[in-house]
C-alpha cells in the first residue's frame, strides 16, 4: 500500500474512515534488552492537553518518542489517522506530529531565529526551501515565545531558560496537529514555567492537540485537561485531573503519603507532600 501523501483529513484502513487520532495499540518498547513499555495502549485525547506525569524512568519520554516514531516499538504500533506511522512519510509525520525532546542538542553556532526555522524543515524540499507561511509561522511563535527580541543571539550564549523557550518556538513553528513536549518547564524560573503553561492551553485552545512531560502534579492539574499517569512502563491512571489525582495514586505510583486539597484558586487537586511510604 503507498503511503499516505497529502494532508488527509481522515485516514483509511481497510476501507473504513476513521478521525484525525494518534494512537499507540499494544506498543513495547524498549533499548537492546531493556523494555520499557509492554504492551501499552493509549490514545491520545484530540484537541486537549495531556499531561504526562510518573517517576524518574517510568518510561515518560520513551513513551512521547514513540508517538513521534523517534523510537520504533518492537511490536505493536502507533496508529495517526487509524493509518500506522510505518506507512507515512516522515516528512509527513513531522507535518502532523512535533516532539522536543527531553535534552535537545545544540547546534553549534546557530541563532535562534535559525533554529526556529528548522520547525519549516518538514515543509521544504531540495528545491523549495522557502514556503509561504514560513515567515509567519516562524514570527508568531517566536513572540508567542517571547523570544522574539533574541533572534540574533546564538543558541550557546542564552541562559537554560531562553534555550528552552527557543526550542518550544522551533516546535510550535513546526506547526502540527500534535505538540509532544517533554519536560518544557525543566530550567525555567516560575514565571516562565506558567508562561509555558499557559502557552499550551493557548495552543489547545487554538485546536491543537497538547502533550506534556511535566513533573508538578499541581501544575499538571491546574493547567491540563487529562492526566496520563505512568508507573513503570505502564499507564496506572488517565482522565480529568479531579478524578486521577489523589493520595492514594500519589501513594502508588510515586510511594509518597501526601495530603490533597483544592487549589486555593483554580480548585483542582493540590499535593502537599508529606513522607515517603
Ligand atoms: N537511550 C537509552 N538507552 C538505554 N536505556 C534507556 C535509554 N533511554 C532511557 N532508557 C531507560 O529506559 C527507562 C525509561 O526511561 P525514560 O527516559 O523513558 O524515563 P522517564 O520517565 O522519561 O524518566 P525521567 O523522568 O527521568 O525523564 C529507564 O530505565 C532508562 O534508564
Ligand atoms: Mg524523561
Amino acid at each position: 500500500m503507498s503511503e499516505p501523501e497529502s494532508e488527509p483529513v481522515t485516514g483509511s484502513v481497510n476501507g473504513s474512515v476513521s478521525q484525525p487520532s494518534l494512537r499507540a495499540e499494544r506498543v513495547t518498547v524498549g533499548y537492546g534488552t531493556h523494555v520499557v513499555l509492554s504492551d501499552l495502549s493509549l490514545t491520545l485525547p484530540r484537541g486537549r492537553f495531556t499531561a504526562v506525569i510518573g517517576p524518574n524512568g517510568c518510561g515518560k519520554s520513551t513513551l512521547v518518542r514513540t508517538f513521534a516514531r523517534t523510537l520504533l516499538p518492537r511490536s505493536g504500533e502507533v496508529l495517526l489517522d487509524g493509518v500506522p506511522l510505518g506507512r507515512w512519510k516522515p516528512k509527513r509525520i513531522a507535518q502532523r506530529v512535533a516532539l522536543l525532546p527531553q535534552s535537545p542538542v545544540v547546534p553549534d553556532g546557530v541563532t535562534v531565529r535559525s533554529l526556529v526555522a528548522r520547525g519549516r524543515h518538514p515543509y521544504h524540499s531540495a528545491l523549495r526551501q522557502w514556503v509561504p507561511g514560513d515567515q509567519e509561522a516562524i514570527d508568531v511563535s517566536m513572540a508567542a515565545t517571547g523570544v522574539t527580541d533574541l533572534a540574533h543571539e546564538s543558541l550557546t550564549e542564552l541562559s537554560g531558560g531562553q534555550r528552552q523557550r527557543a526550542w518550544i518556538a522551533m516546535v510550535l513553528a513546526q506547526d502540527t496537529d500534535y505538540v509532544l513536549l517533554d519536560e518544557p518547564t525543566s530550567f525555567l524560573d516560575l514565571a516562565h514555567q506558567i508562561d509555558v503553561l499557559h502557552l499550551c492551553q493557548d495552543i489547545r485552545d487554538r485546536g491543537r492537540t497538547v502533550v506534556a512531560v511535566l513533573h508538578d502534579l499541581n501544575q499538571a492539574a491546574r493547567y491540563a485537561d487529562h492526566v496520563v499517569v505512568m508507573r513503570e512502563g505502564q499507564v496506572a491512571a488517565s482522565g480529568m485531573p479531579s478524578d486521577v489525582i489523589t493520595a492514594d495514586l500519589v501513594r502508588d505510583v510515586f510511594s509518597l503519603e501526601c495530603e490533597i486539597g483544592p487549589d486555593p484558586q483554580a480548585g483542582t487537586p493540590m499535593v502537599v507532600p508529606l513522607a515517603r511510604s
